[in-house]
């Protein structure tokens, strides 16, 4: 076999198929754009669906790439030798064109030829049929007249051998998946590829993508015969190698040796050292590739964001566990961020935030880790049964910051459990009551309506004002705003990014208001009214007939409130970062130091 390394397997890949008609395609978002059935891209064909089913795609009828992927539905294994959160998917395409014939003789071609696997090492598995498609014998055919024999080639049922859709429709159809036979005892008389007994070790699978399936769970066949095909990088150059784990891959081994080097411990001295390295280095490249993304996100607490915010606090856990201090995770970002630049532009790009929000989350989780620990230690002493109630698991939650699962974890590892029911019922509890609390106390309000809040929404109508002041253009409009307790987040139009003069000079500004310590004044009046006075407003076809203006300093602005009572109250405005959002869009944010 031949040992090839990360970028060896990308660059083989890829010219083994353009050599063959395709056009290499850039890899798209992690996050899907399209598709709300699923929170990441879980595969190469993601981004493909619309072409899968009879789009023309601009590049051709065949294509090829290296697709970044999330897959996070077992986030709890990881830390074994194999399981990944993010990892590279090689793929490539027919769409209506090349079908079984030629994709598995490629397929054979280039596994023995190009990574030069020797074909007493392969297996392979075909579909044995059933009520929704044929068992598929001129699969099994192709592959044995390659070179593969009969006894290596294994009809298996859908539930082996059948992908997709990625979502809850879509395109998807019968496969043929192929394997390393490590040369394991067979695990018993019906040791297949089918057993997880280790013997086998899939490698690549070729999609025949012939069906739709609709909401009501039908097979409609499709008008065009397309083929999908996806094989894992981490784990291809893993056994390539003759590696046990991914983690001692070029991917990953710079990462471990990081580890070692912070903690002083041996990767391989014991499994509970072994299985945290993996956990941090496998949760901070996730959360590098999740931050860094063109669609990059933040930690947050629903969707993607929460998922991100649970890699990064188990990462920190386990930090903790190796006695690491506050940094280390970003100590292994930043490893990644070299690794990874030249390969996804993004990475690079947006280097500053991702080690911006990790710092940020580290802190936020720091503050609370350990007195929830304690917290956690004390309700299991107490509680007469072995389930943590669903309600302390959800003061874990609101009050420690502890995601879910990382109680369920926790407890796990002291003999208890969780009563997830419970802990969903808090939940929905709670949301119901600070709805209802915010909408008496804040009609058309802010959501999250605290001190903190009213405060940074102040400070946003000043920030608003000086860009229009500092950079001397009345067009600029807030586009969006987000205010948590912890900072603002301001979108506005504006076509490049501002200098360090220029936010410097809008700081400046803003605190100048904040220093004279003046009353904030609301008044009501008609939205023409506002108008005359001068008063700025962009959502004013959300509000009635008559509008709220608040005139705070130099600025007057129609909007909802709440606010601070004078800004005096408001401490040091400082602007963390400055951003593009999107095309022609850029994004501060901004705090309050107090
Ligand atoms: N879409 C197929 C997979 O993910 C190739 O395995």
């Amino acid at each position: 076999m031949k040992k090839l390394n990360s970028s060896e397997l990308r660059n083989a890949y890829l010219s083994f198929f353009k050599d063959r008609g395709h056009s290499i395609i850039p890899s798209a978002s992690l996050i899907p754009e399209n598709d709300p059935t699923v929170l990441f891209t879980t595969a190469g064909m993601h981004p493909l669906v619309p072409y899968l089913l009879g789009a023309k795609h601009p590049q051709g009828t065949r294509l090829t790439d290296v697709q970044i992927c999330v897959r996070t539905g077992d986030i709890e294994e990881v830390g074994d030798a194999s399981h990944c959160t993010f990892f590279e998917m090689l793929g490539n395409w027919s769409l209506g064109d090349y079908f079984k014939q030629e994709m598995i003789r490629w397929s054979y071609e280039l596994l023995t030829k190009e990574l030069g696997i020797p074909v007493e090492k392969l297996a392979v598995s075909v579909f044995e049929g059933d009520l929704d498609c044929p068992r598929d014998d001129e699969s099994a055919s192709i592959w044995n007249e390659c070179g593969i024999p009969r006894d290596k080639i294994f009809f298996l049922p859908k539930k082996n051998n059948w992908w997709g859709p990625a979502g809850v429709t879509g395109p998807c159809g019968p496969d043929t998946e192929m394997f390393i036979d490590t040369g394991k005892e067979k695990c018993c008389d019906e040791c297949s590829p089918a057993c997880s007994c280790g013997k086998y070790l899939e490698i690549w699978n070729d999609v025949f993508m012939q069906y739709f399936k609709d909401a009501e769970g039908n097979y409609i066949p499709l008008e065009k015969k397309n083929v999908d095909t996806g094989m894992g990088l981490e784990r291809t150059i893993c056994i390539l190698n003759g590696f046990n784990s991914v983690y001692e891959t070029d991917l990953f081994s710079f990462a471990i040796e990081k580890l070692e080097e912070l903690s002083g411990k041996k990767y391989k001295q014991d499994e509970e050292t072994t299985i945290a390295m993996r956990i941090i280095s496998d949760h901070i490249r996730t959360a590098t590739f999740m931050i860094g993304d063109v669609n990059g996100i933040s930690p947050s607490n629903v969707d993607q964001g929460y998922v991100l915010r649970r890699l990064i606090r188990r990462a920190v856990r386990y930090a903790r566990k190796l006695e690491l201090g506050d940094g280390a995770i970003c100590e292994i970002a930043k490893l990644f961020i070299g690794k990874y630049k030249d390969v996804y532009q993004s990475i690079g790009d947006n280097s500053e935030r991702i080690l911006s929000e990790l710092v940020l989350e580290e802190e936020r989780f720091s503050k609370t880790l350990e007195s929830g620990l304690k917290e956690f230690e004390k309700v299991i002493t107490h509680i007469p049964t072995k389930t943590v109630p669903g309600k302390t698991a959800f003061r874990l939650y609101d009050t420690f910051g502890f995601p879910v699962e990382i109680t369920a974890e926790l407890a796990k590892e002291n003999g208890f459990d969780v009563d997830m029911e419970g802990y969903h019922k808090a939940f929905a509890e709670h949301q119901e009551k600070s709805k209802a609390g915010a909408e008496q106390k804040f009609k058309g309000g802010l959501a999250d309506s605290t001190e903190a809040t009213a405060e940074l929404h102040t400070a946003t109508h000043l920030l608003n004002q000086a860009l229009r002041e500092v950079l001397n253009d009345s067009t600029i409009m807030q586009k969006g705003s987000n205010i948590t307790a912890e900072r603002l987040r301001f979108d506005f139009n504006f076509e490049r990014p501002l200098t360090a003069t220029e936010i410097a000079a809008v700081e400046n500004r803003v605190n100048e208001e904040i220093a004279k310590n003046i009353d904030i004044v609301c008044e009501e009046m008609t939205v023409d009214e506002a108008k005359e006075k001068g008063a700025i407003g962009v959502f004013a076809s959300k509000y009635g007939e008559k509008v709220k203006v608040y005139s705070i300093g130099f600025s007057k602005e129609i909007c909802g409130g709440p606010h601070a009572h004078n800004t005096g109250e408001l401490g040091k405005f400082k602007i963390a970062k400055e951003q593009s959002s999107s095309a022609g869009i850029r994004r501060i944010k901004a705090v309050l130091e107090k």
